[in-house]
C-alpha cells in the first residue's frame, strides 16, 4: 500500500534570500489586491525580512483585520519579546490594520483567554495565513503530538522550542514556558496559507512535510491536506 498523498502544496525553491522574500512580499500583495480582508500573521526571525518589505511598501491594510497565531503566557506586553511588542515594532506602527488581534498573554485566566480568542476566530473568515515552521515541525506553537482538531489553547512549550527562541532573550530562564496558540484546525480554516521555511535548521521539518506521512507527531505535515498552500524555501529537498 502506498502512503503517497496527493498534495496541493505549491513549492517554490528560491536560493537567493532577497528574491525569496521579494516573492513572499508579492504573495501578500496579491492576496491584498484580490480582496483579502482578514490576515493571519506570525512572529519569529523568519518574518523579519518580509515585514521589512511591507513596512517600506505602499501596501495599505487600514481596511483589513489581523489575527496573530500566538503569544507567550506571562510575559508583560511591554517586554520587547512579547509578540504584541514584536508586531508593533515590525509592522503595526508603520502599517496599521483596522483592528489587530493577539491572544492576551497577561490574562489572569489563560484558558478563558484561549476560548475568547477561538470564538473571535470562528466569527471571521481568515483569508490569508502566514506561517513559519519550528525545527520540530510546529506551526503556531502547536508542538508535536497536538491533535489536528485542536482549537486555540494553552500550550507548554517544548524545551527545544524554548532553546531555539532563547536567542531573543538574555538567557533560557527568561523564555516563557507557556503560550496561547491558535489550534491546528483554526489554522487549517484559512483560505490561503503562505509557509516560509529558510535555513538548514528547518530541513528535517520541511523534509517531513514534503516527503513524509501526515502525522500529529510533526504538526506541519497537516498542510498536505490544505487545498491552497504556497511553500517558499531556500532548501533543496
Ligand atoms: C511565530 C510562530 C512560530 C514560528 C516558528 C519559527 O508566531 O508561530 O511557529 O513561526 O517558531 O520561528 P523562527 O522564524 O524564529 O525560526
Amino acid at each position: 500500500m502506498s502512503n503517497h498523498i496527493k498534495t496541493e502544496l505549491k513549492i517554490e525553491t528560491i536560493n537567493d534570500l532577497g528574491a525569496l522574500y521579494d516573492r513572499a512580499f508579492n504573495v501578500v500583495k496579491n492576496a491584498l489586491d484580490k480582496g483579502s480582508k482578514n490576515f493571519g500573521l506570525a512572529t519569529g526571525g523568519t518574518m523579519l525580512p518580509l515585514y521589512d518589505r511591507i513596512r517600506n511598501s505602499d501596501l495599505d491594510f487600514t481596511q483589513c483585520k489581523s489575527v496573530n497565531l500566538d503569544e507567550y503566557v506571562g510575559l508583560p506586553k511591554a517586554h520587547p519579546e512579547s509578540y504584541i511588542a514584536f508586531m508593533k515594532q515590525q509592522l503595526f506602527h508603520d502599517k496599521p490594520f483596522k483592528k489587530s488581534n493577539l491572544p492576551n498573554g497577561e490574562a489572569v485566566d489563560p484558558h478563558a483567554e484561549a476560548a475568547r480568542y477561538e470564538m473571535l476566530l470562528q466569527q471571521m473568515t481568515l483569508d490569508f495565513q502566514l506561517l513559519g515552521i519550528g525545527e520540530n515541525g510546529h506551526i503556531g506553537f502547536n508542538e508535536p503530538g497536538t491533535p489536528f482538531d485542536s482549537e486555540t489553547h494553552v500550550v507548554e512549550l517544548e524545551e527545544s522550542t524554548r532553546i531555539a527562541n532563547a536567542r531573543f532573550f538574555n538567557s533560557l530562564n527568561e523564555v516563557p514556558t507557556e503560550a496561547i496558540t491558535m489550534g491546528i484546525s483554526s489554522i487549517m480554516r484559512a483560505k490561503q496559507i503562505l509557509l516560509i521555511a529558510v535555513g538548514e535548521k528547518k530541513r528535517p521539518a520541511l523534509e517531513a512535510l514534503l516527503k513524509g506521512e501526515v502525522t500529529e507527531e510533526i504538526p506541519v505535515t497537516i498542510l498536505k491536506k490544505h487545498p491552497n498552500v504556497i511553500v517558499l524555501t531556500d532548501l533543496v529537498i
